[in-house]
């Protein structure tokens, strides 16, 4: 087991474009930590950094308090699960599950009780003689887990190792890997875009956009305290609805909430003006709770799913998203008890608890920091 410190690592490709951009990052022995971010903002070129198979352009990666800077990757002792999980395909499971112990001259009897120890962990056995395409795509993502965890690394390292799976079967593999990490306790940094497997799988997220490290931090800290809009928006699902209004200039001020006036919450002091709203859709009642602000919307679409339902509404401002997020639609959506919904086309008074809307400034995104909540721990 091993820490792994990110100091200031920076990469740019040829032409100038600067992908990661002054990142550092501690993780702790034994730690399973989630590096999530949107499509295209470097977190695969960063795992290949930690790797040995790039070099970052500034910046130290050290393992265990040592810069690794120049030593190459069979050195590192680091283990990557890829993607496409890259199977030697003209080899048997055995074979592939043996490969890094041979060229490691791990001794015959050593070698096959590791293979057999690992085979016996994933539920692979009576899969050893097989060859890759004779293997699901949940069997082949075991092997490719098997074949980094065989020679057990100092660090382990996963790129989307789920993101080929259907949805079912991902959150069985999600679980598994949860199982087999507490087993081992390998230091782990895990690559995904999806918040979902972030929340569930990190001890603790980073989480990564625009080439920088937005926030790190526990799921529960990333979702009751984001540090910006962008994560805001990023952690939960559905995402936290955001929208421009408008911070009154009367005393005390008050937020101007699509025609509703909104107390300002406790402790938050925004200036007159423009800020960014945020509400997440389980913040919603209907009908509105007497205790509630009210939000006057009309219904747009409504998706029932058997416990509850997503109603989405027009919203009360210049709707703001996160780069890289799906829900891009420009609409509200509330999550609302699935028996009594509002009808499309229907104009509703949502009832919304005002002490659980956070505010973010309208230019740079940062939050304007309420009161403080306790984080559940
Ligand atoms: N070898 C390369 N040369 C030039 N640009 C690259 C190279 N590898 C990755 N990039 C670019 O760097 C950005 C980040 O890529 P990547 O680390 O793969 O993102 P992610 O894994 O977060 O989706 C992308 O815009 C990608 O096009
Ligand atoms: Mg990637």
């Amino acid at each position: 087991m091993a820490t792994v410190d990110l100091n200031q690592v920076t990469k740019e490709f040829a032409g100038g474009v600067r992908v990661l951009d002054r990142v550092s990052l501690h993780v702790d022995e034994g730690e399973f930590l989630v590096l999530v971010g949107p499509s295209g903002c470097g977190k695969s070129t960063l795992l290949r950094i930690i790797a040995g198979l790039d070099d970052a352009t500034a910046g130290t990666v050290l393992v265990d308090g040592e810069s690794v800077d120049g030593v190459p990757p069979k050195e590192r002792d680091v283990a990557m699960v890829f993607q496409n999980y890259a199977l030697y395909p003209h080899m048997s499971v055995r074979d592939n599950l043996a490969f890094s112990l041979r060229l490691r001259h791990v001794p015959t009897r050593l070698r096959e009780r590791r293979v057999r120890d690992t085979a016996e962990l994933l539920g692979i056995e009576e899969l050893l003689d097989r060859k890759p395409k004779a293997l699901s795509g949940g069997q082949r993502q075991r092997v490719a887990t098997g074949r980094a965890i065989v020679r057990q690394p100092r660090i382990l390292l996963m790129d989307e190792p789920l993101s080929n799976l259907d949805a079912q079967l991902r959150v069985t593999m999600r679980a598994e890997l949860r199982r087999l990490h507490l087993e081992h306790r390998t230091t782990t940094i895990y690559v995904t875009h999806d918040q979902v497997e972030a929340m569930t799988l990190g001890d603790r997220i980073a989480v990564l956009a625009d080439g920088r490290v937005q926030q790190v931090g526990t799921p529960h800290e990333l979702y009751h305290r984001p540090v910006n809009a962008f994560v805001a928006g990023f952690i939960g699902s559905p995402s936290m609805n955001l929208a421009e209004v408008r911070v009154t200039d009367t005393d005390p001020p008050a937020l101007d909430v699509g025609g509703q006036r909104w107390p300002v919450l406790a402790g938050h002091a925004p200036a007159a003006g423009p800020v960014l709203l945020g509400v997440r859709p389980d913040a919603f009642s209907w009908p509105p709770a007497a205790t509630a602000a009210r939000l006057d919307a009309t219904v747009v679409a409504v998706e029932f799913l058997g416990n509850a339902s997503l109603v989405f509404v027009t919203p009360p401002g210049r709707p703001w998203h996160a780069a890289g997020n799906d829900a891009g639609a420009p609409t509200w959506v509330a999550r609302l008890d699935g028996r009594v919904t509002p009808r499309v086309g229907e104009r509703v008074a949502l009832g919304v608890e005002v002490g659980s809307a956070y505010l973010f400034d309208a230019d740079d995104g940062r939050a304007i920091p309420a009161e403080q909540v306790p984080v559940p721990a």
